[in-house]
Formats: C-alpha cells, sequence, structure tokens
C-alpha cells in the first residue's frame, strides 16, 4: 500500500499513521520526525532545518524532497509506504510524481484528515512526546499511564518547542497558505479520500481501515 496522509498540523497523521503502518507492515516516512533526529544528532540538515522548524515555516522544497527522494529507494520501501507530512508544497508533489514515476510505482491514495482549527489548538496545546523514543501522547485524550512518562521507555515526557501558542498560529497559516492546495490537487487527480478526524482516535482509526482496506 502507498498512502499520503495529508491534513493541518495536530490533525492526528502521525498517531494514525503509526497505527496503519504497523498493521500493514510498510514503513511510516515522517519529514517531521526524520528533520527532528537530524536536528537531535547535529547534522548540517538538522542545523538548517531546525531554523524554519522554530519559525513555523517550511524547510524549503528541494532539502525536502532530496530526504524523500533517498529514503523512498530504500529496499523497505519497495513494498509499500506511508507519507506522513509530505508532501506540503505543490512542487513537492510534483516531485514525488516524478520520483515514483521512476520508480515504477503510483499511489493508492491521499487521506485527507479534516479537522477545525480550534481542534488543532487544542490537540497541539496538549501534545507531549517522548525525546527517546518519539513516542506522542496528549495529556487529556491520550494520557500515558503514569503522569508525565512515556509508556514504551519511562523516558520523562516534553512538550515540543514548536507547540508554543505564537508558532502554532504560524504553522496553521502556512498550511492554508503552501498545503491546502494540495486537497484541490490531489482530489482532481481522483486520489483523495477524507477522514473526519476531529473524533475520538479509535473512531478515525476504524474509518481509516474502511477506507484503505487494511482492517484491525
Ligand atoms: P510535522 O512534524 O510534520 O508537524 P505537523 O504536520 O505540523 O503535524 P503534527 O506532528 O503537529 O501533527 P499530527 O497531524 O501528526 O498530529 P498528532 O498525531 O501528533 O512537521 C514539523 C515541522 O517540520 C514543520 O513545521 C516544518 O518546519 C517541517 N516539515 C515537516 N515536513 C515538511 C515538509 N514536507 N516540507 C517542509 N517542511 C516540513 O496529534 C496531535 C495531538 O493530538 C497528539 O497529542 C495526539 O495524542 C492527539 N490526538 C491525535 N488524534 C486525536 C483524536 N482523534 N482525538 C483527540 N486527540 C488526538
Ligand atoms: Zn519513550
Amino acid at each position: 500500500m502507498r498512502w499520503i496522509f495529508l491534513g493541518p498540523p495536530g490533525a492526528g497523521k502521525g498517531t494514525q499513521a503509526a497505527r496503519l503502518a504497523q498493521r500493514a507492515g510498510v514503513p511510516q516516512i515522517a519529514t517531521g520526525d526524520m528533520f527532528r533526529a537530524a536536528v537531535r544528532e547535529g547534522t548540517p540538515l538538522g542545523l538548517q532545518a531546525k531554523r524554519y522548524m522554530d519559525a513555523g515555516q517550511l524547510v524549503p522544497d528541494d532539502v525536502t524532497l532530496g530526504l524523500v527522494r533517498e529514503r523512498l529507494s530504500q529496499p523497505d520501501c519497495r513494498a509499500g509506504f506511508l507519507l506522513d507530512g509530505f508532501p506540503r508544497t505543490v512542487a513537492q508533489a510534483e516531485g514525488l510524481k516524478d520520483v515514483l514515476a521512476g520508480l515504477g510505482v503510483g499511489l493508492d491514495g491521499v487521506l485527507y484528515f479534516d479537522v477545525p482549527d480550534a481542534v488543532v489548538v487544542e490537540r497541539l496545546s496538549g501534545r507531549r512526546v517522548c525525546p527517546a523514543c518519539g513516542a506522542t501522547y496528549h495529556v487529556r485524550f491520550d494520557p500515558p499511564r503514569v503522569e508525565g512518562r512515556c509508556d514504551r521507555c519511562g523516558a520523562e515526557l516534553v512538550q515540543r518547542p514548536d507547540d508554543r501558542e505564537e508558532t502554532v498560529r504560524q504553522r496553521l497559516a502556512v498550511y492554508r497558505r503552501q498545503t491546502e492546495p494540495l486537497v484541490n490537487y490531489y482530489r482532481e487527480a481522483g486520489l483523495l479520500h477524507t477522514v473526519a478526524a476531529d473524533r475520538p482516535i479509535d473512531q478515525v482509526e476504524a474509518e481509516i481501515a474502511r477506507i484503505t482496506g487494511v482492517g484491525r
């Protein structure tokens, strides 16, 4: 299976992509996670990406596309992949088309997470992440068993630097301007499926299982 998860920041793409990728046995390719890993490791890519991420701006298209091109050429992507948070501009979507044509594969579909801005702000302000293993929680909607501690590895949970309120507003504005045009782009390509993502995590998961045909 080859799917794209598209939608505003905080829509639940990462939460659902982790679940679906595991069920389908394909890699979850999340450009945000890849950039955060590069920042942690202090690589040149990380140093470059950090400036944009902290400001709530997109990392330049050529950098992002180069990263994805390399990742998709790896052997574990041959049987499929789930793109989470990529593409985010029309230029990235066009670049992806060329990469996939070069690999001789096509997309199964694009899943658009439809959710109002007020829900996004509520989800991002309560999000906590594990700096050690990358797991994501929410203080109210998906709390860890022990407050402030990762269920998987026990590390202390933190807030993502770009989840501060001013940066969230900036990310939403950037989404509207640069990423939302992709909804029509993929609708016109006949690939778009919409999921009403302002419902509880398990209900959204069941709906995605139905749309993608990858059962629970
Ligand atoms: P990225 O990491 O991709 O951030 P994002 O798209 O803003 O998405 P989020 O991770 O914020 O949200 P999500 O939809 O995955 O929601 P989640 O599942 O965590 O990108 C970060 C930055 O990297 C960008 O700003 C940019 O600088 C750069 N970047 C990345 N990709 C790029 C690209 N292609 N081009 C250029 N730059 C790029 O859920 C949110 C919270 O809600 C969690 O706490 C979760 O527990 C909770 N939750 C989830 N689902 C539900 C539900 N159904 N009900 C209640 N709570 C829920
Ligand atoms: Zn952890």
